[in-house]
């Protein structure tokens, strides 16, 4: 009985670091985003396409919210976003159809 106990405290204490270490913590980092509207990124859609932190932390961004100051001159670029948002590993940052995919009213 004592060890089922002990088995269930550390599934429990386990699952418990798991959830607080989402895609980020917290799940969303918001962006103002300017005229055409906030953007939300979602950790939780990112992780369902099988990325893995070290996809993104830190090669690409910091883990702290505001580390890096995002552009869409840089995105288009191929940086920040656009290391993934170019139209080969996820739909394009430049192209006219995905600017309402990132940016809600
Ligand atoms: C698809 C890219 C991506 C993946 C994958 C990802 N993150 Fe992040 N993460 C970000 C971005 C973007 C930020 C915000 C960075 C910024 O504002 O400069 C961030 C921020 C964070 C922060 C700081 C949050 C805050 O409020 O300051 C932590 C902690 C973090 N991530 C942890 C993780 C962990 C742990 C994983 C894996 C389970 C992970 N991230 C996977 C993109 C990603
Ligand atoms: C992959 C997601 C994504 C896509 C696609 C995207 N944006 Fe952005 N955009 C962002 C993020 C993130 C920021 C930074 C917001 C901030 O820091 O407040 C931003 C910032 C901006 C800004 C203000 C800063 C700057 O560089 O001028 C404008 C204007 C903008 N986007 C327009 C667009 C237009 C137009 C499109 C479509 C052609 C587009 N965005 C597509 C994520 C995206
Ligand atoms: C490591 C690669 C990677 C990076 C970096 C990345 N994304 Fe993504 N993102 C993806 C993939 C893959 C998808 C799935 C969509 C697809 O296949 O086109 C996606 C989907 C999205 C979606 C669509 C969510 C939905 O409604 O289904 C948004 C919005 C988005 N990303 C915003 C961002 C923003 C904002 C950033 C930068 C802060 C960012 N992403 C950085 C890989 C990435």
């Amino acid at each position: 009985m004592k060890i089922i106990t002990l088995a269930l405290t550390i599934m429990v204490a386990v699952m418990f670091v798991g959830s607080a270490m989402a895609v980020p913590p917290g799940k969303t980092v918001d962006y103002a985003g300017g005229a055409l509207g906030k953007v939300v990124f979602d950790g939780k859609i990112h992780a369902e396409k099988g990325l893995k932190c070290n996809d993104c932390h830190t090669k690409i961004f910091q883990m702290k919210k505001g580390s890096t100051k995002i552009t869409m001159a840089d995105m288009n670029a191929g940086k920040n976003c656009g290391t993934c948002h170019n139209g080969e590993k996820a739909f394009k940052s430049s192209d006219a159809a995905s600017c309402a995919k990132c940016h809600k009213k």
